[in-house]
């Protein structure tokens, strides 16, 4: 199922791999027009760039760490570039340090929650003045905002925070036509999955255990958050969609 976003401008932050990736193609081909952001990974960008112009899909590149300032400026110059201003924002964009307790510290503290809730917050304040009065937020968080995950304290607390944040923000900026909610997809094998301990046991175990199972895909992520940014879910606000595959059911 595809739902139309024809004529909007969408920014995918984290946008060039992984589920952000395959938001931004996903995005594209229901007809938008996406800045798709990412920091480091220029190999993982410029094979984006190919594919969209490959397929004629509008979909820009915009190199901004979102955990700075000057990040932040380059983002907003992308975005500025955009005709008829923003139509919808998925904050993908997540970083952590997957230890126990006992060897974490303050500074991953810091990194996991500049990026995966300050830059939420950050990014929001400054193109709030450029949406578009039907836009649409969502925000990506993972099953350990509410679940214990093992080695993921620090990355399930951010997560945790961003929910709450964007549960805030969903109805202070409803009156404005701004949409917010929140989707948590199930394990899906991407490369994040490689700075986490045991995680081909895990993955494997998570898929025997599901429902579905198998894992779910970055494509049935990007087809979930598709429905929430097109106009099919002009009455859905501050609510959180589990994409899991019913991985999540207590059984
Ligand atoms: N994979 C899963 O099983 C799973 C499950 C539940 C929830 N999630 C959530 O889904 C989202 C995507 O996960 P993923 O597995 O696809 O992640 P991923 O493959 O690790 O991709 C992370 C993305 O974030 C970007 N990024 C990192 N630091 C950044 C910064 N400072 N500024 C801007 N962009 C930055 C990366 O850009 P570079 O390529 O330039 O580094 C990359 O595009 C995350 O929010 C994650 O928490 C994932």
């Amino acid at each position: 199922m595809t739902y139309s976003l024809q004529g909007k401008n969408i920014l995918v932050t984290g946008g060039t791999r992984g589920i952000g990736r395959a938001i931004s193609l996903h995005f594209a081909r229901a007809g938008a027009t996406i800045v798709s952001n990412y920091v480091r990974g220029q190999k993982a960008a410029d094979s984006l760039l190919a594919l969209a112009q490959q397929e004629q899909l509008q979909i820009r590149l915009c190199r901004a760490d979102l955990t700075i300032e000057n990040g932040l400026h380059n983002l907003e110059q992308c975005v500025a570039g955009l005709k008829g201003g923003l139509h919808g924002l998925v904050h993908c964009a997540a970083t952590g340090v997957h230890k126990p307790f006992d060897e974490l510290t303050l500074r991953h503290y810091d990194w996991t929650f500049s990026l995966n809730v300050r830059s939420f917050f950050d990014v929001i304040k400054r193109l709030l003045s450029r949406f578009s009065p039907e836009g649409s937020i969502v925000a990506v968080s993972s099953q350990g905002a509410s679940r214990v995950v093992p080695a993921y304290s620090v990355v399930g607390a951010s997560k945790g925070a961003l929910e709450a944040l964007a549960r805030h923000l969903a109805v202070e900026l409803a009156p404005r036509g701004i949409r917010v909610n929140i989707i948590v997809p199930g394990a899906v094998a991407t490369e994040a999955w490689a700075s986490m301990p045991d995680a081909q046991t895990r993955l494997t175990e998570l898929a025997n255990r599901s429902p579905l199972r198998r894992l779910v895909t970055a494509d049935e992520v990007a087809q979930a958050a598709s429905f929430l940014c097109s106009d099919a879910a002009r009455a859905i606000i501050g609510q959180t969609l589990i994409v899991d595959g019913g991985a999540g059911l207590p059984v």
